[in-house]
């Protein structure tokens, strides 16, 4: 397959990232957030999700969020749902788009919403009727595409079973997630082999946590065959609450960088990205997740310094 020419990032920070931290972010943290990566040029950012607030009480403030922020033209702004009441409770507070979530694990699938993988489709069925009702695009998430926290690896055809139904009930993108981010290219590849041969390449996206450094890595292999659309998040923040283990996702400027050096289109400004990650960081009280934003901010630190060369 050729590379693609152009890459769509769909930004998860505000949700996968500020969903695992210790302490709740503020709202209006949140929307300053959000509207920095609209205008650093992301056309795609995850804006919270409508889930229990016992579970995950780190995103209860989304509604709050979704009514406030300033909405840039042009830029999508999805959310989780696990049911239909976080469905209508999205759609209640300006939600255009959603997503819902399941896993190719059954542990995992128990762990995160509470039920097995059949059932989380037979809770998601009135959700699509209620999507298509009010002309509402649905995404759909695979947990554990590669490597489950408890089940341990997962077998291709598993993922290709439940990304394949994902796709019949009308999920118009289905990302594949390493949850855990334990992934390596050879296996992502024979993932991607046998989904892609039940889903249009054109309808997957890749969702890789970075825990063993090997995202990029597997961003590249997704790119070979074929696949377009790609989720970062700034700063690399992100885990899911419910997967022991699991670390920040792939960081969005370190994605960025990538492909402007392999001249693939984005529409990201780089320094516009690794500013909204210096600022979440900062609100966060630790340095970027990035080694992409190390380099660019030590660029700019040995710049301001008189006598200094810039070059890196
Ligand atoms: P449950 O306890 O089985 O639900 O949780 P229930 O239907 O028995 O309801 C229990 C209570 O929750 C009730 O309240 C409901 O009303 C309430 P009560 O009557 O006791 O006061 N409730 C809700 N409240 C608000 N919004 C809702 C909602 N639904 C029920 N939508 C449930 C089942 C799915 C709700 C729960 O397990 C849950 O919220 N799980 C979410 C977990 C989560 O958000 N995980 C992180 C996102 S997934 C992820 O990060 C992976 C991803 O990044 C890809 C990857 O990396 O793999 C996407
Ligand atoms: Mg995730």
């Amino acid at each position: 397959m050729p590379i693609p020419a152009e890459v769509k990032i769909v930004e998860v920070g505000p949700r996968d990232g500020l969903q695992n931290e210790k302490a709740v972010v503020p709202a209006a943290v949140k929307i300053e957030l959000i509207e920095r990566l609209a205008a650093a040029g992301l056309t795609c950012i995850e804006a919270g999700s409508f889930v229990s607030p016992e579970w995950v009480p780190q995103m209860a403030d989304t509604a709050e969020v979704l009514v406030q922020m300033h909405r840039q033209t042009g830029v999508r702004y999805p959310v989780l749902v696990p049911n239909l009441r976080g469905f209508e409770a999205a759609i209640a507070a300006g939600a255009r788009e959603v997503a819902v979530f399941t896993a190719a694990s059954e542990t995992f699938c128990r762990k995160n919403i509470n039920c097995s993988i059949a059932e989380s489709f037979d809770r998601y069925a009135p959700v699509m009727s209620a999507a298509k009702s009010a002309g509402i695009e649905v995404r759909g998430y695979i947990s554990c595409a590669l490597t489950c926290p408890y089940e341990g690896d997962i077998s291709p055809a598993a993922v290709a079973a439940v990304a394949d139904r994902l796709f019949q009930i009308g999920c118009y993108e289905i990302s594949l997630g390493d949850t855990i981010g334990a992934g390596t290219p050879i296996r992502v590849r024979n993932m991607l082999d046998a989904v892609s041969a039940r889903v249009p390449v054109k309808r997957l996206a890749v969702h890789f946590h970075d825990t063993y450094g090997q995202a990029l890595a597997n961003v590249l292999v997704a790119l070979e065959a074929g696949i377009s659309v790609v989720d970062s998040s700034v700063a690399g923040l992100g885990g899911c609450p419910y997967a022991p283990g699991a670390s920040g996702n792939l960081a969005t400027e370190d994605l960025v960088y990538m492909l402007d050096g392999m001249h693939i289109r984005t529409g990201v400004d780089l320094d516009a990205v690794a500013a909204a990650g210096r600022f979440i960081s900062a609100e966060l009280r630790r340095p970027p997740v990035s080694k992409v934003n190390a380099a660019l901010a030590g660029r700019a630190a040995r710049a301001k310094m008189p006598g200094q060369a810039t070059g890196t």
